[in-house]
């Protein structure tokens, strides 16, 4: 595409106020800092500062790289917060081909796999290293002098997926290595969602009326293969790694090559152990049978290999499978139990989310009496009765679930359960909207849960952060009529508080006790609530609570309309210009703000002083070559994110409008750009560009 004779003769004048040898002597210094507190984390569990100044160091790194991209490194720790866009991964050929293991399921089964190993070995000595088989995805690491070059999925074994900016936001994959290390090798592991940050992202993708995700597995699956890098790098996968490769290394044993990467710098889980014979093999699965609930992945069994290289070489492989390694799988933890009743709870937006009340039972460790059965789809795939012979599962959630149902044992009597048609908390009439699983009470002013779940979403530490408001004290304050809803809290006096009676349930009593609040309890209330007029715009607009707008959905939102005033002016369109933001987010947004109870309450918000806009950001100069230039984004780019070139456009002089006018200037355009869109921008004239275009103007 050509571009407008003008700009190539336009000057490069930069405004820089630092050299380039000022800022490459603070990219080194701060690029040190980083990856040393980096080790410092991931490989001695210690930090010496807090996550808040690790994560300005990352800034400042990712401003002056933005100022300087000629001085930007291969290896930049920046890479870990992600930003690049993979539009289509790229398959590329393994060297070595990832084949799978054969898998066993008793002591017997393992037994005959020793004969085996000892036939083929010709009754040589030999020894076994044990590991824990991670239930995650397998990935392949080729490093280069050093340097991580690519990170692929297992694919079909002959070829996978290139994930490399993926893998490069998981914090304890090295992109360096500091040893003498050789100077071409792979290294293969699991990349896992650790079972705390995948409550963590449901906890918070329910809050928000998201379904949850599946399984920590899937979920880590489908991370990995996710177009935006920075989503990748928000959910905080994890990786350990089990198994070396290369043409001239030299190790003789398995155990020498995995002492060998620990000390290069890569996560190898410390669960492993050298066995002298089978026996020790069984007692090794004997003793992580139970402790493995205890590590932060989950594990479905664990696999055998015998130690000495040459050794594995001689047994070698089958078509799919090597034959000097096994897996040996753990039965899943079960239990059968009787459906007892199911109980439906209504959360914050509203959702209907249906428990089975099941006869206490005994499963991995811990008494189950409740289990976790999602919406009515899964009710109604079950085929459950009321007195059920049920099977009950633990997986990586820590709910555990029905699995099954044990229809020979069924009371012949006993009729399918029907799900609920009205809210078990106001007696509401349910909604289901088309596509959705889940079944709604719309009664959002008057349904008691919806309530209280609204005000303790606003206070919680990530939004307005008052937490010092128990969900007891909120009640108290609206059964007390002092408040209807969250804006309320900014009218509260101390004097009202200070001796506010209010009830708490105790579950062991199984009833009420009045309780008051005291004078210390309710300044600190006081204070919170005055703090926090001064939260940023972005976490007021999560805490506002508009289904399907979580935390990262709040940033991106609040980042592009900077105030309250235009997200609601935006339109639909305007709206799913912002990058991440869908037909559902944005329907969503435009719902919120038709609502005159919520327009209500947002302008009761602005005059308590409550920061409904953002603050100017400070603004990096690169240049004024797009001095009085208007722009729209639109599509996916190779190089840069939206808000990436956005921040471009902005630092050097021009300006990003959201809608296509007879008065813009350039459409940048990359690829699954809207067809109405460039339909229009060929309708006005408007000069269209690519990124390439774009990078050479500036
Ligand atoms: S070794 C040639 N070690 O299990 C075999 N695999 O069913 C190399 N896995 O594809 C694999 N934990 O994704 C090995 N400690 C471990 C493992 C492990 C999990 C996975 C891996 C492999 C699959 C085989």
């Amino acid at each position: 595409m050509s571009f407008p004779l003008h700009w190539t003769n336009w000057s490069k004048k930069t405004e820089n106020t630092m050299t380039l040898d000022q800022a490459r002597n603070e990219i080194d210094r701060l690029t040190d800092q980083i990856n040393h507190h980096n080790d410092l984390y991931y490989q001695q569990s210690r930090s010496e500062i807090s996550d808040f100044e690790f994560d300005k160091l990352l800034e400042r790194l990712i401003q002056l790289e933005g100022q300087f991209p000629e001085l930007k490194k291969e290896d930049s720790p920046s890479q870990r917060v992600g930003g690049t866009i993979t539009k289509e991964f790229e398959t590329v050929l393994h060297k070595y081909r990832m084949l799978s293991l054969g898998n066993t399921y008793s002591q017997e089964e393992l037994r005959e796999f020793d004969a085996r190993v000892a036939k083929g070995l010709e009754n040589q000595a030999y020894e076994y290293f044990c590991e824990l088989k991670f239930d995650g995805v397998a990935l392949s690491l080729t490093y280069e002098n050093g340097l991580l070059k690519r990170a692929v999925t297992r694919g079909d074994g002959t070829k996978g997926d290139d994930i490399t900016n993926n893998a490069k936001t998981i914090r304890s994959i090295p992109l360096r290595l500091k040893a003498n290390v050789p100077s071409e090798f792979e290294v293969r592991g699991e990349a896992f969602f650790p079972l705390k940050e995948f409550e963590r992202v449901n906890n918070e993708r329910e809050d928000v009326g998201e379904e949850r995700l599946a399984n920590p597995r899937n979920a880590a699956s489908g991370t990995l293969k996710m177009q935006d890098s920075k989503v990748v790098a928000s959910r905080k996968l994890n990786c350990f790694l089990y198994y070396l490769l290369g043409d001239n290394l030299d190790y003789s044993t398995h155990s020498e090559a995995i002492s060998a990467i620990e000390s290069w710098g890569f996560n190898v889980s410390p669960t492993y152990k050298k066995c002298n014979d089978i026996d020790a093999v069984i007692a090794y699965i004997e003793e992580w049978e139970e402790k493995r609930h205890d590590l932060p992945v989950e594990t479905d069994g664990i696999v055998v290999k015998v130690n000495e290289l040459s050794q594995q070489e001689q047994l070698g492989f089958t078509a799919k499978s090597p034959r000097w390694a096994i897996a040996y799988k753990y039965k899943a933890e079960s239990a059968t139990t009787v459906l007892e009743s199911i109980s439906y709870q209504v959360g914050r937006t509203g959702a209907v989310t249906p428990v089975a009340n099941l006869r206490p039972v005994l499963l991995a460790g811990t008494t189950v009496k409740r289990a976790s059965l999602h919406n009515a789809n899964e009710i109604e795939r079950l085929g459950l009765h009321i007195g059920d012979t049920v099977h009950v599962e633990k997986g990586g959630e820590i709910i555990p679930k029905v699995t099954s149902v044990e229809t020979s044992l069924r009371n012949p009597e006993s009729n399918p359960v029907e799900y609920i048609t009205q809210c078990p908390e106001c007696g509401t009439e349910l909604v289901r909207e088309d596509g959705e699983a889940n079944h709604y009470c719309p009664n959002e002013e008057g349904c008691p849960p919806q309530i209280l779940g609204k005000i303790e979403h606003f206070i919680q530490r990530n939004a307005l952060d008052i937490d010092k408001l128990g969900p007891e004290t909120i009640k108290g304050l609206l059964d007390n009529a002092l408040i209807e809803n969250y804006a309320d809290l900014y009218d509260l006096t101390f004097e009202q508080l200070n001796g506010l009676e209010f009830k708490i349930y105790s579950e062991k009593k199984g009833d009420y006790s009045i309780r008051s609040l005291r004078e210390k309890s309710a300044g600190n209330i006081i204070q919170a609530i005055e703090n926090s007029k001064s939260i940023p715009f972005e976490r007021v607009l999560f805490g506002l609570g508009i289904r399907f707008v979580g935390k990262t959905v709040a940033e991106k939102l609040a980042d592009h309309f900077q105030s309250v005033d235009r997200l609601k002016e935006a339109d639909y369109d305007s709206l799913i210009e912002v990058p991440e933001i869908g037909d559902r987010i944005a329907e969503s947004v435009i719902e919120f703000f038709q609502e005159d109870r919520n327009l209500r309450i947002i302008e009761k918000l602005g005059l308590a002083g409550v920061q409904l806009h953002h603050e100017a950001k400070e603004q990096v100069v690169e240049g004024n070559n797009l001095e009085n230039r208007t722009f729209v984004i639109s599509g996916v780019f190779q190089q840069f994110s939206r808000d990436e070139l956005k921040e471009k456009i902005k630092a050097n002089g021009g300006k990003v409008v959201s809608s296509i006018s007879g008065k813009l200037d350039f459409l940048l355009a990359g690829d699954k750009m809207g067809p109405s869109k460039l339909e229009k921008a060929n309708k006005l004239g408007t000069t269209i560009i690519s990124e390439e275009d774009f990078l050479n103007m500036i």
